[in-house]
């Protein structure tokens, strides 16, 4: 039996003063922890009808490619400004200390379609809200926020309010 929590490692004052830091790459280095971790996640989904799942830059690629193969669904990346080549609809989001942009493709989503929005942390939520007003705004529908792990005293479920927010782990 796996405990995933074996595979987060704390790390103190990354990436800077005062921040615990929450390193997922034991878990992604190990092969049963990998598989365990996909398959927790697709249970969370209850394989509710999804045809895409969003994934958000970086580290929230990593399970959303491999939850949308599991899924059958699309993959779609949300990044930060500047990244993607196409023509992007953007949103800006709030970070501690000023702003940046979030951007998605503006044809990777279809009107109708039903999306699982991943991330690997929800801290406090601003980057997932923003990433799901762009899918929105395209015409898809918000079926779940899935993350990896809640850090619950920074309260991001609430700026999630009107979506199903699972997580895996929660500290
Ligand atoms: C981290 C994490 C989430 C976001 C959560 O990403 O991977 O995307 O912060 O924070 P929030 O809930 O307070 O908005 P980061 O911005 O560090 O980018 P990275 O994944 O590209 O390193």
């Amino acid at each position: 039996m796996i405990n995933l929590e074996d595979y987060i490692r704390d790390i103190e004052n990354f990436p800077k003063q005062g921040v615990l830091f929450k390193d997922i790459t034991p878990l992604l280095a190990d092969p049963k922890a990998l598989d365990c971790c996909l398959e927790e996640l697709i249970r969370l989904t209850e394989r509710q009808k999804i045809t895409k799942v969003v994934g958000i830059e970086a580290r929230g690629f990593l399970f959303a490619t491999m939850m949308a193969k599991e899924l059958g669904a699309g993959f779609v990346p949300i990044r930060k400004s500047g990244k993607l080549p196409y023509a992007t609809l953007k949103e800006p989001y709030s970070l501690e200390y000023g702003m940046d942009v979030l951007e998605i493709h503006e044809d990777a989503i279809e009107k109708g379609d039903k999306v699982l929005l991943h991330d690997d942390i929800l801290a406090t939520g601003g980057t997932a809200r923003a990433a799901a007003k762009l899918v929105e705004k395209l015409g898809g529908e918000i079926v779940q926020c899935n993350f990896l792990i809640e850090i619950e005293f920074l309260k991001g479920a609430s700026k999630l309010n009107k979506y199903e927010v699972r997580s895996l782990l929660s500290y």
